[in-house]
């Protein structure tokens, strides 16, 4: 129970993701040993980016395939290890019985592995507000560790839209508790932002969504986001979630059971991270994209009121910034980072203004 040792050995699950990927790059800089679990190594679209990590080649990293949906498949992946970054996500958020049984199989891995000290899961902002009543923002507009989503509202379900919200409280629940019983490990929770920032591999382009909505956007047509229907991008640089997740597995100021916030509380629309663009990198010549607002009507008559109850949430990363010494970066580097890795790692083709070119 504890920290980690300085150049243990942490497994990642979610390593050929967005943050998952950094968390490999981060904790190999850092000096740590890592076994990268993936879905199927042999996916050169997904883990060749893994292979060409300094470590790979001397064995400091490993890859693993491991599907989650399959009982025991950490069982021998997570022997040895000091510590574990849960931060894959699940294949389905809708069915809670599913979501449940995943976290027990993952449980007992660690369990089973007799030498796990600690594990960090990946939750979400989504385990801090979640609403479906949106009122209940204005009742309670502060954005702490403290919050979470109303539970107590009879139409919170699954099936209302709510299933990924409820598994990552579930997650949180499940995982401190299973801890506590062990008293062997302790678990930890990091609930990240709006994650945005460079891209390792041109796959994750397609995913996040932040990362995505910047390519669509260079593509020249971006779709208002359906959920937390015109509410700023609440954002956090995804090597930031990276850090925050080292930070703590190495920390000896968390206990179990802990939750902390990871995001910036920089807070942007969605027009102003499109213009940011050309600001940040006028060389680029960038067009601009064409905004595109799919919500009904009365939805969009609601827009100024939507705004306003958004904007009048208080984001706070107190706790993170106090225990941990985190510091987060700008949001425009972020952005100028996301920009230049999409189009030099996942070679996305920007609308561009008459008379500008990509340079070859
Ligand atoms: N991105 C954000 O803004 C954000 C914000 C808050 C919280 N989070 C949380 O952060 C975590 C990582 O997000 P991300 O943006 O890095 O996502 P991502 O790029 O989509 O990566 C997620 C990874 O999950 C893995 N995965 C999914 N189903 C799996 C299964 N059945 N078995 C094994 N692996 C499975 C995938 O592995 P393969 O590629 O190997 O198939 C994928 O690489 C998630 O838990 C998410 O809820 C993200």
């Amino acid at each position: 129970m504890g920290p980690i040792p300085q150049g243990g050995t942490v497994a990642v699950t979610g390593s050929a993701g967005f943050i998952g990927g950094w968390m490999v790059r981060l904790l190999l800089g850092k000096g740590y040993r890592v076994r990268a679990c993936v879905r199927d190594v042999d996916d050169l679209t997904k883990t060749a980016f893994l292979r060409a990590m300094p470590g790979y080649a001397a064995g400091r990293l490993t890859l693993h395939s491991a599907d989650l949906d399959e009982a025991g498949c950490f069982d021998e992946i997570f022997k040895g290890c000091h510590g574990v970054a849960h931060i894959s996500h699940v294949s389905t958020y809708t069915d809670q019985d599913y979501v449940q049984k995943v976290y027990d199989h993952i449980i007992n891995s660690v369990n089973l592995s007799q030498t796990v000290s600690r594990i960090v899961v990946t939750s979400s902002i989504a385990a801090v507000i979640g609403e479906t009543d949106i009122q209940e923002l204005v009742r309670r507009p502060v954005c702490d560790e403290d919050r979470y989503p109303d539970e107590g509202n009879p139409n919170r379900s699954a099936e209302g839209g709510q299933g990924y919200s409820m598994g990552k409280v579930l997650l949180e629940q499940a995982f401190s508790d299973a801890a506590e019983a062990s008293g062997r490990w302790d678990a930890i929770t990091c609930c990240p932002g709006d994650n945005i920032g460079p891209i390792l591999a041109a796959h994750q382009k397609e995913a996040g969504p932040w990362q995505h909505n910047v390519e669509t956007m260079l593509l020249g047509e971006y779709t208002v986001n359906v959920i937390g229907a015109y509410r700023n991008w609440w954002t956090v640089d995804v090597r930031d979630t990276a850090e925050a997740h080292i930070r703590m597995l190495e920390s000896d100021d968390v206990k179990n059971g802990q939750r902390f916030i990871a995001w910036s509380t920089e807070s942007r629309d969605v027009k102003d991270v499109c213009a940011s663009i050309d600001r940040l990198l006028p060389e680029l010549g960038f067009a601009g994209a064409n905004i595109i607002d799919p919500l009904p009507e009365p939805v969009k008559e609601k827009e100024a009121v939507l705004r306003a109850v958004w904007g009048g949430c208080e984001l706070r990363n107190d706790r993170i910034r106090n225990t941990l010494c985190m510091e987060f970066r700008p949001l425009d580097v972020s952005i100028r980072d996301c920009v230049e890795s999409l189009l030099s790692v996942g070679h996305v083709k920007p609308k561009l203004k008459p008379d500008f070119e990509l340079q070859a």
